[in-house]
């Protein structure tokens, strides 16, 4: 029987019997922090269990995605060395809020496992709780079992918690036993760990809830949940001890096999598992809107994909594996799980980011334990600040610390690891704890919500209505009035207003009594449990619980506000199209004046893609089609392919928005599960574009974006202000395009005069400043300047060559420099620069002129020619010096 047929079966057999099929929930439990991943079928039901919720149903079937890895049910170390544990696993369940108890859900599980799944009754035992006679005498007159057949155990083996607090009880537990060929010995014996007896299916009596540590209450009704991994069942149905050994598994370790060229079952029978184990965690996780990162269930997720990365290269260097084992997976398991299929390319290139991160860490990291580990005396274990170090500072995972410890036969102080590992997790908890410190009017608006039946919202069709005040809250206190001058939260029982949800801003707008005399402006609408809060002003007059009112929306802010919700929709389906599946929303804000948009992306968005996504989303707010909002079951939804937001909890029913058509004429170009308010036509978007494109954090971009007349002012705007630059740079709008080789064009030539004008300012310099002097016959000039660029000294020297016709120059510059040591006093450098004139050259050398001088001003050397040399020191006061020095070689050659 292939897994898929058993879900089917299971599934079928219980919906006979009278329970409702429930969806499976996101790994990711919603508003339940006390629990980092659904580590059950129960999770989602937790609150019916404990009296908070009801729904339609008493009995419900589920096949619920499951991850055990950190928190109280953590698998994680063992997985690969058994034969039976997984981080992720499928688990049947079948529950009973209320409705039947330990008799019928006996019977129920003896009858499917017996008859649907016809397994032999011999090759079955059970436990129960030790002092459960109940049960005892249950599994004698359904089973016939005899009393070796029914282990009793005392301990919390078959006492059931979902966590530290949530619901509880004994439970019963179905073993089997694969037979005397394999080594292990029955539940409650010391050998119990081993593969042979096999706990199938465990069936809890829910009775207790646990509060606290120290206070367990009993459950308003008693109530069943029970939970079979479907791994081993599969195992026993497909005649294999060995859970990777079942279809699902099989090929995924096969297709690992083929891609890394390796055969050798025996040598990488460990890592395989770990890889394809591992694989199916991350990818789930991630198709529910985890993400890998240092911190709770993003820090889980790391630590999963690095130890399957680390396995992994053990077998091959390929940094594509995981996207090549992808298809695989989502070829056994994305019938049932859609969002797999969905989320398979984000799946790929966040097993890519990954990839390459932790091979830094581990190249970084490594050298720094191994120096470590070479330090150590023999016997001598590792130091918990040591492995502290490497997990904090070089994020290398402690089972990668560990396994490298043990490999080399070295051990870890874990308790003083742990320690450190305690204060850090002590420290983010008290953070978090300051962060979620709750206000007296959020406890207000949730005790309201206990009472009030839910706001029906009006808001699709309707921008005003009338409505019945049922509630007053003013400064965190429920009252019966609230008057003008006034603040006040406001319920009523019907609205038009659009509660701040979904990426979707609130609406604003007013509300007043019926005769006109009270009014309050609406400031912001928010959402709690189904209770729309109206935050309010009051301006005139006052309103009392149960007064008539009219509530009246700003239509023209809410129109925009329409305009850049469907435009984002659009865009999304755009960046699907331009840059591939992988894109996903991380997050969106859309107010009536901007678009904020988060998506999965690695790198940043080319002018070109951002260019073909405007108009892809620009051609279809032209193609001007009606905008389609169906309400369907979430099933049906996504059957057809309606995209989901990662992560997110819908109910059964959900609103699907389609909008813009594809070229087919009949496939929406945008399909969404959405709850948001629409335009009903995409040409009253009118124009989109984009204004922003940046990086949001690791993997992920944000878009800024605007429609209609905010982007058609800024059409405007930036229209007008290329013709004032196109005025200014004397073109004209038809000649636009030449703007920018007109404008490199002046910025070179600006280049240009600017070298020259130094040029001339420094000759001017010189000119104005120079001394000229008759030696004999010859004629020397000379010129001392201060902070001239040094590069235009030679030019003046020439230029001073040519004024003078026959003689010699030399031109000084000062330059004042920071001293380099941080003392008070600025070094100076000094260039000196000697130029001969042609005629005298045979007489007078410039380099040997300036080379007896240089000595005055600190220098030592001097380099050029006959007709010009340069040379330079820092002794700013030896400059008279040096002019001394050459007017004397000068006079000596004439
Ligand atoms: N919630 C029970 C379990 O996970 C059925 O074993």
């Amino acid at each position: 029987m292939k897994t898929s047929n058993i879900r089917s079966s299971f599934l079928q057999f219980f919906k006979d019997k009278g329970h409702e099929i429930v969806a499976p929930s996101s790994l990711v439990p919603e508003n339940d922090d006390s629990l980092l991943f659904t580590n059950s079928g129960m999770v989602q039901f937790k609150n019916i269990f404990i009296g908070k919720e009801q729904r339609g149903y008493s009995r419900a079937s589920t096949c619920q995605k499951s991850v055990r890895a950190g928190g109280k049910h953590n698998d994680l170390d063992q997985v690969g060395h058994t034969a039976r544990h997984h981080t992720f696993f499928e688990m049947l369940g079948n529950f009973s809020f209320g409705d039947y108890f330990k008799e019928s859900a006996i019977l129920y599980a003896w009858e499917c496992l017996t008859k649907v799944f016809e397994i032999s009754k011999d090759r079955l035992c059970v436990t129960v709780y030790h002092d459960d006679e109940e049960a005892v005498r249950l599994w004698k007159s359904i089973a016939g079992f005899s009393d070796d057949r029914i282990i009793r155990i005392s301990t919390s083996d078959n006492f059931w918690s979902m966590g530290d607090t949530g619901p509880c009880g004994p439970c019963t537990e179905i073993f089997y036993d694969h037979g005397e060929h394999i080594s292990g010995g029955k539940p409650g014996e010391t050998d119990a760990d081993g593969d042979r007896f096999v706990e199938l299916w465990n069936l809890v009596f829910m009775q207790f809830e646990q509060v606290s540590k120290d206070k367990r209450v009993s459950l308003p009704k008693p109530s069943i949940d029970t939970g079979m991994g479907i791994e081993r069942i599969a195992a026993v149905l497909q005649g294999v001890h060995d859970n990777f050994d079942i279809d699902i598994f099989s090929s995924l370790i096969a297709r690992l096999f083929e891609i890394s060229g390796k055969d050798r079952l025996d040598i990488y029978k460990v890592p395989s598992r770990i890889v394809v184990d591992h694989l199916r965690s991350a990818a789930f996780l991630i198709a529910d809107g985890v993400f890998p990162s240092n911190e709770g269930r993003g820090y889980v997720l790391r630590r999963i994909m690095r130890r399957a990365i680390k396995n992994a290269r053990s077998m091959t260097d390929d940094r594509q594996l995981f996207q090549k084992l992808m298809p695989t997976l989502v070829d056994n398991m994305g019938g049932f799980y859609k969002e797999l299929v969905q989320a398979q390319p984000l799946i790929g290139s966040i097993f890519s980011q990954e990839y390459d991160s932790f091979c830094k860490v581990f190249e970084n990291g490594m050298p720094v334990l191994q120096r470590i580990i070479s330090d150590l005396l023999p016997g001598q274990a590792l130091s918990g600040a040591d492995a502290f170090r490497l997990y904090d500072t070089y994020g290398m995972p402690i089972d990668v610390i560990n396994d490298e410890l043990s490999y080399r036969g070295i051990l870890l102080d874990e308790r003083s690891f742990n320690e450190l590992m305690d204060d850090q997790r002590r420290r983010s908890r008290e953070g978090a704890l300051m962060c979620a410190s709750v206000s007296p009017e959020c406890q207000a608006y949730a005790s309201l919500s206990q009472r009030i039946p839910a706001t029906v919202f009006t808001g699709y069709n309707e921008i005003g209505g009338a409505a019945a005040i049922k509630a007053i809250i003013v400064g965190g206190e429920e009252k019966n009035e609230v008057i003008s001058g006034q603040s006040a939260a406001i319920v009523v029982d019907a609205t038009p207003f659009y509660a701040e949800s979904g990426g979707q801003a609130s609406d604003k707008g007013y509300m007043k009594s019926r005769s006109g005399a009270s009014f309050a402006s609406i400031y912001e609408v928010i959402k709690v449990n189904g209770l729309f809060i109206h935050k309010v002003i009051v301006s005139d007059g006052a309103f009392r619980m149960g007064d008539s009112v009219d509530l009246n929306i700003d239509a023209a802010r809410r129109k925009k506000i329409m305009a850049n919700h469907s435009a984002t929709h659009l865009m999304q389906a755009a960046l699907r199209s331009v840059l591939g599946e992988h894109v996903m929303q991380k997050g969106s804000y859309v107010s009536d004046d901007r678009i904020r948009f988060d998506f999965s992306h690695g790198i940043q968005m080319t002018a070109e893609e951002i260019a073909h996504v405007e108009r892809i989303v620009n051609d279809s707010i032209r193609q001007n089609t009606s905008v389609v909002t169906e309400v369907m079951s979430y099933s049906d939804a996504s059957d057809s392919g309606a995209m989901a937001l990662f992560g997110e909890k819908y109910g059964d029913v959900v609103r699907v928005v389609s909008i813009g058509m594809c070229e087919n004429f009949v496939t929406p170009f945008s399909m969404e599960l959405c709850g948001g308010t629409h335009v009903k036509r995409t040409g009253e978007i009118g124009v989109f574009k984009i204004t922003g494109e940046s990086s949001c954090m690791s993997g992920v971009r944000r878009i800024d974006a605007i429609t209609g007349e905010a982007a058609f002012k800024l059409f405007q705007d930036i229209y007008s202000k290329v013709r004032t630059i196109a005025s200014v740079a004397k073109i004209s709008m038809s000649e636009i395009d030449s703007l920018p080789q007109k404008l490199e064009a002046l910025i070179d030539e600006n280049k240009i005069l600017r070298k020259e004008a130094i040029r001339m300012g420094a000759s001017d310099c010189a000119l104005s400043s120079v001394v000229s002097e008759s030696i004999g016959s010859a004629q020397f000039w000379h010129s001392s300047l201060s902070n001239h660029e040094v590069k235009s000294l030679k030019s003046v020297v020439d230029n001073m060559k040519r004024k003078i016709g026959s003689g010699v120059v030399m031109v000084s510059n000062i330059e004042a420099q920071d001293a380099s040591d941080g003392s008070v006093d600025a070094k100076h450098k000094v260039t000196v620069i000697v130029g001969v004139t042609d005629d005298l050259v045979d007489r007078l050398s410039a380099v040997k002129l300036l080379s007896s001088a240089i000595g005055k001003v600190g220098g030592e050397k001097c380099g050029g020619r006959d007709d010009i040399a340069q040379g330079g020191g820092h002794n700013h006061f030896g400059i008279e010096a040096l002019i001394s020095s050459v007017r004397e070689s000068i006079k000596s050659s004439f």
